[in-house]
């Protein structure tokens, strides 16, 4: 099997007007971490509800694991896990009892079963409340609770929608770890989130919907490095604009530098003003500030792969020691802000 998941024109309307989904074809690769962004709305969850077979999709379809999930939707829910965003565990039981429920309906051995519970509680830190009935946790617990419920059966696709919402930053971390452990032991991880730092530092992948549509689909990195490229389409075609035109605004010339320059910021040893003034005169170096707190802010060519290299040797060569250096790269966050942007206000009613 290569791909855990494939979708096929998949398709959500809702009473039959709202699309929702919108002739989706995604592809993820099996045994990868899928990480699955987007603007409130836009329609994950809904994917997601019809890829773990809890909703029928109008049209279209798709396979897990191999299976149609229109065609063989016992045997998708046999290979999958899921911790849905609102977590749906029976409130009246206890911690204890609805992961029991769910080892049995997935028929894990009876002899294996407490022990794989016991095991997942101490990992996600919930086994002090074991025996408290789930309508009576916190926020955070019920999600450990539904966590522990969802991986008993230690399935070979497991989607995660919003699982670390509400966590304390000890338990995330824990959370990614496990992530992390079950996609070394041959787990597909499917990760809905709006952090983009827990998708940027754990997915293999990463696809942005926006109004029921894939609007960018590659590896953290890859769209990184395309939002660099388009910025430099953008500013090649707003000089080539400028130059045609006689007036130009003050704003468009800043938002031009801004597409071309990133910022570097640098820490000295000592303040050497010698040092500074032959940086002023580097090529690679567009502007400096020297901020109260003593680090030099820099403002350096975005597309100039030697800039930071060049500002690093420029230094070490005038006798400056270096005690701390940043650069702001574009982030995802910056991929997902300019991916989704272009919205068409009738499509999301
Ligand atoms: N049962 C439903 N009936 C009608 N419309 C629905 C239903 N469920 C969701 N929708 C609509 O479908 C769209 C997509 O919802 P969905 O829950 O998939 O978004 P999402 O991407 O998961 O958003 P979020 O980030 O807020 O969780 C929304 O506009 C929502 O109002
Ligand atoms: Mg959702």
């Amino acid at each position: 099997m290569k791909n855990a998941i494939e979708t096929k024109n998949l398709t959500k309307v809702y009473n039959n007007n709202f699309t929702a989904v919108n002739s989706l074809n995604l592809t993820i690769p099996d045994k990868s971490i899928f990480g699955m962004l987007g603007p409130n709305g836009a329609g994950k969850t809904t994917t997601i509800k019809m890829l773990t077979c809890l909703i029928q999709p109008t049209s279209g379809n798709a396979t897990v694991g191999g299976y149609d999930v229109l065609k063989n939707p016992n045997e998708v829910r046999n290979l999958l896990g899921m911790v849905p965003q609102q977590v749906s565990l029976y409130k009246d039981l206890t911690v204890m009892e609805n992961s029991q429920l769910c080892a049995d309906y997935y028929g894990v051995p009876r002899d294996e079963r407490d022990s794989r519970i016991n095991d997942l509680m101490e990992l996600v830190d919930i086994k002090y409340a074991k025996d408290k009935r789930v309508g009576q946790l916190s926020g955070g617990q019920k999600q450990k609770a539904s966590l522990v419920a969802s991986m008993v059966h230690r399935p070979d696709i497991l989607f995660l929608d919003e699982p670390t919402i509400g966590l304390d930053p000890t338990t995330k971390r824990t959370l990614w770890d496990l992530i992390r452990e079950l996609n070394d032991n041959g787990h597909t991880i499917i990760l809905c989130s709006h952090d983009m730092h827990e998708v940027d530092m754990l997915c293999d992948n990463v696809g942005i919907i926006n109004t029921g549509n894939l609007v960018a689909y590659d590896t953290p990195q890859g769209l990184k490095d395309s939002l660099l490229e388009s910025n430099r389409r953008e500013m090649t075609e707003a000089l080539s604009k400028i130059s045609s035109e006689n007036e130009v605004s003050t704003s468009t010339k800043e938002d031009i530098e801004n597409l071309s320059l990133r910022k570097m910021s640098i820490l000295l040893k000592k303040h050497d003003d010698a040092i500074i003034e032959s940086m002023k005169k580097s090529s690679s170096i567009k502007s400096i500030e020297i901020a109260r707190n003593g680090r030099l802010n820099l403002r350096i060519d975005s597309f100039d792969d030697m800039a930071v290299q060049n500002v690093l040797n420029d230094i070490n060569s005038s006798g400056g020691i270096i005690k701390s250096v940043s650069t702001e790269e574009p982030s995802l966050e910056d991929v997902f802000i300019k991916s989704t942007s272009k919205v068409n206000e009738d499509d999301r009613a």
